[in-house]
């Protein structure tokens, strides 16, 4: 039992390090928690993860998944821990086991932000609790769930629609290729040569799309992968990680930004999505970031409702 209020937890996966942990039930009781926690608000005490510990190990910068993952944990009646890079220095002060297992002693759950997405693998293998991936180099699972409980919130249904992922093959890119392969969302990439998503990602997510009926596919027309999309989705051209990149990947993007000429090829009635953080005038107008279309900030919000689903059935 997840709390007196939650009875019935039947997410199966220890870690969520990938969406691939999850199966479709899994998310979808994910949606049905966080819309029940979202339609709760949050003023409503809860004492469910009361005595739970979470703690963040974080390498890299970070806004909404800190602070969602310790507002959850709050909210929720439990206490989180955020442990900077400096302070973990983590497989570099000591191995990447010892931590795991030293933390595995003190606390219920970890969410972790790492370059390698080998080191939450590794963090996963050694840990006795739960770990999350709170993004890595390879992917962003919390993310692309929040966002998908985000578009079912706004356009009323998943099966069909049609989202068009304009920009970097990324760690964002990669887990919504996951998400929309699994739950049966046709989904366009257009990305420029070279920046394209991992190709073993793609190659799986393109063959579990002829099973569940997602159609997937992937250019270097930023104008025809909109064509027809109900949902616009972005990311920045520059990761964390990066930055020695910036101005070779300025160059390398320039005809993949949103901006009102390229939306004006969507559905009618189109949302435009961004992970947060924005790097307005390079990705992403602030005319979109802007427009009535921008769901932007509801993507952030449901960070919180989501994770705290997460918590409540993983920690539990
Ligand atoms: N979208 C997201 O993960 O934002 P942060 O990097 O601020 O956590
Ligand atoms: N692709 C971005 C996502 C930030 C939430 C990064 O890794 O920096």
């Amino acid at each position: 039992m997840c709390s007196k209020k939650h009875k019935r937890c039947k997410v199966k996966a220890k870690h969520i390090i990938s969406i691939k942990d999850l199966s479709v039930d899994d998310i979808e009781e994910i949606f049905a928690l966080a819309g029940k926690l979202k339609a709760e608000g949050k003023l409503a005490k809860s004492e469910a993860l009361k005595g739970k510990t979470l703690g963040l190990i974080f390498q890299k910068p970070s806004l909404r998944t800190k602070v969602s993952f310790e507002a959850a944990m709050a909210q929720l009646g439990g206490y989180a821990i955020y442990m900077s890079p400096d302070e973990v220095k983590l497989g570099q002060r000591e191995a990447i086991k010892d931590v795991a297992r030293t933390l595995s002693r003190y606390l219920d759950g970890i969410i972790a932000r790492t370059f390698k997405h080998q080191d939450i693998l590794e963090l996963a293998k050694y840990s006795d609790i739960p770990v999350i991936n709170g993004l890595s180099d390879f992917s962003h699972p919390c993310q692309a769930l929040s966002d998908f409980f985000t578009v079912r919130e706004k356009a009323g249904r998943l099966k069909g629609v049609k989202i068009a992922f304009i920009g970097d093959g990324n760690n964002v890119c990669n887990s919504l290729l996951y998400i929309c392969a699994k739950l049966g969302i046709d989904i366009s990439i257009a990305a420029p040569k070279g920046y394209e998503p991992d190709k073993e990602v793609y190659s799986r997510a393109f063959e579990q799309g002829k099973i569940t009926g997602a159609k997937i596919t992937l250019s270097n027309r930023p104008a025809e992968a909109v064509k027809g999309a109900d949902i616009i989705y972005t990311d920045v051209w520059t990761s964390m990680g990066q930055e020695k990149e910036a101005k070779k990947r300025l160059k390398a993007f320039k005809g993949f930004q949103i901006n009102s000429g390229l939306c004006s090829k969507a559905k009618k009635g189109y949302y435009i999505m961004h992970c947060l953080p924005a790097h307005r005038g390079e990705e992403i107008t602030d005319e979109c970031m802007e427009s009535k279309h921008s769901i932007v900030f509801d993507q952030a919000e449901n960070r919180l409702h989501v994770e705290k689903a997460i918590l409540l059935l993983l920690l539990k």
